[in-house]
């Protein structure tokens, strides 16, 4: 699958001919002022929560691509309200059929609510099962004991997982996350945007290895077949 970081936890995948878009939010990241986000394609935007570093580009970049955005009822209602009609709601354990593969929505130990206040239902991960493989997008959540259903559920070939700690768990915890899921390619995610959440790449590069897996860390800008 071909992916692309836009930074925080905003990645383009493209799975069977469609773009997958996850968490837009873009314009108010300096770290990725150099993304123009009018390129970004979409045929489908995936939201894990209301918080506004997930969000912050959903309205204008729906708006622009048409694409169908996959997230909690109560961001369809709240969405629907904004003029964003091209929307499916889910709810965690629910899974659908999309043309590219299925979606099954996941505990996301977090919490969430739009940047306005509205509330935003439960915060969600995905799992993204399609015939080019299985991934999982854990949107910003603690480690938690759930994810060793998702482990004994499909085969995971690779997760993006958050490892900025503060608001989400960090490396060591996301390793245990790894391990939990049965996955050994992680994709790190919402790490470096703010004072609390900067890392050393380095030094979680190194841990992930000491325990025998993988830690990707994308260029903001970058495309990698994964
Ligand atoms: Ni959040
Ligand atoms: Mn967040």
């Amino acid at each position: 699958m071909k992916i692309t970081y836009y930074g925080h936890s905003c990645f383009g995948v493209e799975l069977n001919g469609k773009h997958l878009l996850f968490d837009p939010f873009i314009t108010p990241n300096s770290l990725a002022k150099n993304i123009d986000v009018k390129s970004i394609k979409a045929d489908y935007i995936l939201v894990s929560h209301g918080h506004e570093d997930h969000v912050a580009d959903l309205i204008d970049i729906a708006k622009r691509t048409g694409a169908q955005v996959i997230c909690t009822f109560e961001i369809h209602t709240w969405l629907n309200n904004k003029g964003v009609s091209n929307t499916h709601p889910m709810n965690v354990g629910g899974k659908f059929k999309f043309d590219f593969g299925n979606i099954k929505c996941v505990t996301a130990a977090h919490s969430s609510s739009l940047p306005d206040g509205t509330y935003a239902g439960n915060p969600m991960g995905f799992i993204v099962e399609s015939t080019e493989g299985n991934f999982y997008f854990a949107g910003d959540t603690a480690l938690t004991y759930d994810m060793k259903l998702i482990g004994d559920y499909r085969k995971i070939d690779f997760a993006f997982l958050p490892i900025g700690d503060n608001f989400t768990m960090g490396t060591d915890n996301a390793i245990i996350a790894a391990e939990f899921i049965k996955c050994r390619k992680i994709i790190g995610m919402h790490y470096d945007t703010f004072s609390p959440i900067k890392i050393d790449h380095e030094t979680s590069i190194q841990k992930f290895k000491h325990a025998g897996n993988e830690l990707l860390l994308f260029k903001i800008g970058e495309t990698k077949l994964v």
